[in-house]
């Protein structure tokens, strides 16, 4: 009996009271209202995850799609997921409204592929979501810590790469943080797809 005007995020906020996915502009302009859907293909048995935004998203188009929202990967109260954890340490966040967002849509990109480049195309999954006052300078440099480069984690500027001799910055900056302290993120650790949505 579900109501056909019914957003998700509407069911969310109000319905289930996981108000960690915020109401921006409501017509899919800001990405504060980010989450990320999981389905499963049968005709190539592989999941596929979409950052969405839920003020656009029907409840009765979601048939067979898990939801996955900021509160399903992790807080403060129990344990920050690494890309939560990470961008507060690049200080990519200020007042916040915009990070639940931005959090789901790096998370989608990297359950879809857990060793991302900072290239062009890589960077296109920040497009929907706006911030007006950290910038995304900050917001990169999180992301940043999850790319790779030549095989291996690319961690930053000078200051951030190679070994601790080797880490001074010309300009006199002093480092955001220590990547060495960041929980690592382990793909095969994350919530998995429930089984009985790939049964029907
Ligand atoms: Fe702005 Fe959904 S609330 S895109
Ligand atoms: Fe305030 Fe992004 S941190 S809008």
């Amino acid at each position: 009996q579900v109501d056909p005007e019914m957003t998700l995020l509407t069911y969310l906020r109000r319905k289930l009271g996981l108000t960690g996915t915020k109401l921006g502009c409501a017509e899919g302009g800001c990405g504060a209202c980010t989450v990320m859907l999981s389905r499963y293909q049968t005709d190539t048995n592989q999941l596929q995850h979409h950052a969405v935004n839920a003020c656009l998203a029907p409840l009765c188009s979601l048939h067979l799609v898990a939801v996955t929202t900021v509160e399903g990967i992790g807080s403060v109260a129990r344990k920050l997921h690494p890309v939560q954890e990470r961008i507060a340490l690049s200080h990519g966040s200020q007042c916040g409204f915009c990070t639940p967002g931005i959090v789901m849509s790096m998370y989608a990109l990297l359950r879809n592929n857990p060793t991302p480049t900072m290239g062009d195309s890589q960077c296109f999954f920040l497009s929907g979501n706006l911030c007006r006052c950290t910038g995304y300078r900050p917001i990169l440099e999180g992301y940043r810590t999850f790319t790779v480069v030549s095989g291996g984690r690319q961690n930053g500027c000078c200051l951030t790469n190679g070994s601790a001799a080797e880490r001074t910055c010309p300009q006199g900056a002093t480092p955001l943080f220590n990547a060495a302290e960041f929980k690592p993120f382990d793909p095969t650790q994350e919530v998995i797809f429930p089984p009985e949505l790939m049964a029907l």
